[in-house]
């Protein structure tokens, strides 16, 4: 990657690697390896913390713990690796939703919403049936990640030695923890059967520009994006999906996710290419190889500040984009490997103001 002002914008996702630490949450049906990034030590800030992680592994994610809440609102993605079959996760999922312990499974790549203070989890993987897994990513909108625990399968004991196991590690955990002093029993007597929480998880069904005809409704959520001609190119995928806060809950974010395959330009258009949001906005570019997350497979250009100052990403990597920081073109200069983009935008709608 050249040097250039705005370099420290480009975090490539193995800063959030730690090493020996896998362990601690490698629980069954949790990752087989992830990289979590947050604001607070990885992104300059933004309230948000990310993940982005390979899943092989049958049972529950965090047994005895959950379920858990955040002071923060979060949505819980579950994607397909198949590029060419965007409806396909390859695995069915089983998740506790609200106070009820309501359960619900899906085997169609989904996002659940989480407000601020709900209870979610467990979530606990029936079945694999890709032979190389699926994938999973957070979007949290806090930049300090913070978990209260209330699952009462954890004795005292054992919390006391988890903290004990953080406080000498001389590392700032990468979650900051505290269990509920009334604490939740999970069990078949105490779940319940319902629908109360049916609205909170959407299937994943590809709905952006390039995969058809949108109403006008649909358009105005992307602002200017598609004004005055622009249009999808070679670049993009029409297996992505967009999902806005109206489609969430009314959560303050929207995120785009796709596998991309091609080569090319993402948008075709008038002028340089440039635009600002009034939010900020990250970019994460993830491998699909789940044998090596550190592995891209694939080189892209992406143009930030009004300067035009061109990066090169070529390995898993989040590009972050302050509010008002012209950024654009992106240009995928070759594909060895297909890869997943992720755009995660901190608003509701996605408003977007071309700038050149
Ligand atoms: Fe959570
Ligand atoms: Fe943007």
């Amino acid at each position: 990657m050249a040097a250039g002002k705005y370099k420290h914008l480009i975090k490539p996702l193995k800063i959030a690697e730690m090493p020996g630490m896998e362990q601690a949450f490698r629980n069954t049906g949790n990752a087989d390896v992830n990289r979590w990034l947050n604001g607070r030590d990885h992104l300059e800030g933004v309230k948000l913390n990310f993940s982005w992680g390979f899943y092989t592994g049958l049972g529950d994610w965090h047994p005895g713990m959950d379920p858990h809440v955040h002071p923060y609102p979060e949505c819980l993605v579950f994607v397909g690796l198949d590029p060419n079959r965007p409806e396909y996760l390859g695995a069915k999922i089983q998740y506790c939703l609200g106070k009820e312990l309501e359960i619900h499974s899906f085997d169609r790549p989904s996002v659940i919403s989480a407000p601020a203070g709900f209870y979610h989890c467990p979530s606990v993987t029936l079945d694999v049936t890709s032979p190389i897994g699926y994938s999973f990513f957070i979007i949290s909108l806090g930049a300090d990640p913070t978990t209260r625990w209330l699952g009462d399968g954890l004795t005292d004991e054992q919390i006391q030695e988890m903290k004990e196991a953080w406080a000498s590690s001389g590392v700032k955990p990468p979650m900051n923890s505290s269990f509920g002093k009334k604490r939740v029993h999970v069990s078949e007597e105490t779940v319940t059967h319902g629908h109360l929480y049916d609205d909170y998880i959407k299937p994943l069904i590809p709905n952006t520009i390039t995969a058809g005809q949108l109403s006008s409704t649909e358009k105005s959520r992307y602002g200017e994006m598609f004004k005055n001609g622009r249009k999808p190119g070679p670049g993009l995928t029409e297996n992505a999906v967009w999902m806005f806060g109206n489609d969430l809950r009314g959560i303050d974010v929207n995120f785009c996710w796709g596998i991309h395959t091609q080569p090319g330009i993402w948008m075709r258009g008038p002028g340089k290419g440039a635009h600002v949001h009034p939010v900020d906005e990250v970019l994460v570019f993830a491998g699909t190889e789940p044998s090596d997350i550190d592995y891209l497979g694939a080189e892209i250009q992406i143009d930030l500040g009004s300067e035009h100052e061109r990066y090169i990403i070529d390995e898993p990597a989040a590009v972050v984009i302050p509010a008002g920081l012209a950024h654009n073109p992106i240009v995928t200069r070759w594909v060895d490997k297909p890869f997943g983009v992720l755009m995660m935008s901190l608003g509701a709608r996605h408003e977007t103001t071309h700038v050149d």
